[in-house]
């Protein structure tokens, strides 16, 4: 069986977006290989969250993904800074990571553009602890999102690196594993671009119906398809996108043929859109109601789950600690 790891920055709550884009291939993979899912709170520290929000959000973070359906018993889920031997590994790995190269990672140089204020040795060193945490489990495969190749690529580097320091076959050398085809990729409802936490445009799967049908209702669209069999504009087929995941393919069908005969008002599209949306949403913004309010089941399942990536994780410390030359005296 492969072993996957894929970490979730504690940050902002899951949207539709999440869901269809990765939380349903999680889902699947779960049932198929050794499966480490993380919150990844230390991450999360290079924003500067306040110390009164953080145990919030990990909370809030790990209710949506056990309430979309990803299952404690069958995947170790754990929160990182749960683990403190991946902190021991970055460490290590930071020794053979040079700065040249972490300077030049896209994600770092968007960073200096976005935060100037904050450019803290973590974000530099953001891929060397993102390597610890696939490689601390001897990863086969991480699930991950196209921006987060790069970060895979240095991954392998890193591990191929130590494996040739020492002369060893220790770390395997994980691949991105990214659904190929099959990935989802959900729009905004901003007329523009994919779906996003920060970017204003998002449904999230916390969110109640109501705030579900205005945030639909306001969607962007244009004013009406003028001839026939014209292709939808942007805004719409953005619409019509969300639509194919969540509707009956009789209602994508009906308001295809309403568009392509300029007969289409939006208005009717756009309430039968946010009902869609809710019939798969509600039952997992309920559940997560549920989960939050028992403390003894997620106190359960980041117990269990902290235990058995511990396990994993320091056999690994203690074998790279001897290759690396640590020995007992
Ligand atoms: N960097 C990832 C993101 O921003 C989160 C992450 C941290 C991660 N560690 C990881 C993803 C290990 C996969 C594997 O989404």
């Amino acid at each position: 069986m492969d072993t996957v790891v894929s970490g979730i920055r504690s940050t902002g709550n899951l949207h539709l977006g999440n869901y269809f884009g990765a939380v349903i291939n999680f889902l699947k993979m779960q049932r198929e290989n050794n499966c480490y899912f993380f919150i990844a709170d230390y991450h999360a520290l290079t924003t500067h969250p306040k110390p009164e929000d953080l145990q919030g959000n990990i909370k809030q973070v790990l209710a949506e993904y056990l309430a979309c359906g990803i299952d404690p018993e069958i995947a170790t889920v754990f929160i990182q800074s749960d683990v403190p031997e991946v902190t021991e590994l970055y460490l290590l790995l930071n020794m053979n990571a040079y700065v040249g190269e972490l300077e030049r990672t896209t994600s770092f140089k968007e960073k200096i553009r976005k935060q100037p204020d904050n450019i803290n040795a973590g974000l530099l060193t953001y891929p060397v602890l993102m390597a610890a945490d696939i490689i601390i489990h001897k990863a086969h495969k991480v699930p991950v999102g196209k921006d987060q190749e790069q970060h895979l690529e240095m991954t392998r580097r890193f591990a191929r690196r130590f494996n040739m320091m020492y002369g060893v076959e220790y770390f395997p050398e994980p691949d991105a594993y990214n659904f190929g085809e099959k990935l989802l990729k959900i729009p905004g409802l901003d007329g523009t671009g994919k779906m996003g936490k920060s970017e204003g445009n998002g449904i999230f799967l916390a969110d109640t119906p109501n705030e579900i049908r205005k945030k639909v209702m306001r969607a962007v669209t244009d004013t009406g398809p003028t001839s026939p069999g014209q292709e939808p504009s942007e805004p719409v087929q953005n619409l019509f996108t969300i639509m194919k995941v969540v509707s009956d393919p009789s209602t994508v069908n009906y308001f295809t043929d309403k568009h392509a005969s300029c007969e289409i008002r939006y208005g009717d599209m756009k309430k039968q859109l946010a009902e869609d949306i809710i019939k798969v949403t509600d039952p997992i913004r309920e559940r997560i109601h549920e989960i939050l309010a028992d403390r003894k089941y997620l106190v359960k399942v980041v117990s269990a789950g902290a235990e058995r990536a511990r396990a994993s994780a320091s056999k690994t410390i203690r074998e790279v600690r001897e290759i690396i030359g640590y020995r007992p005296f």
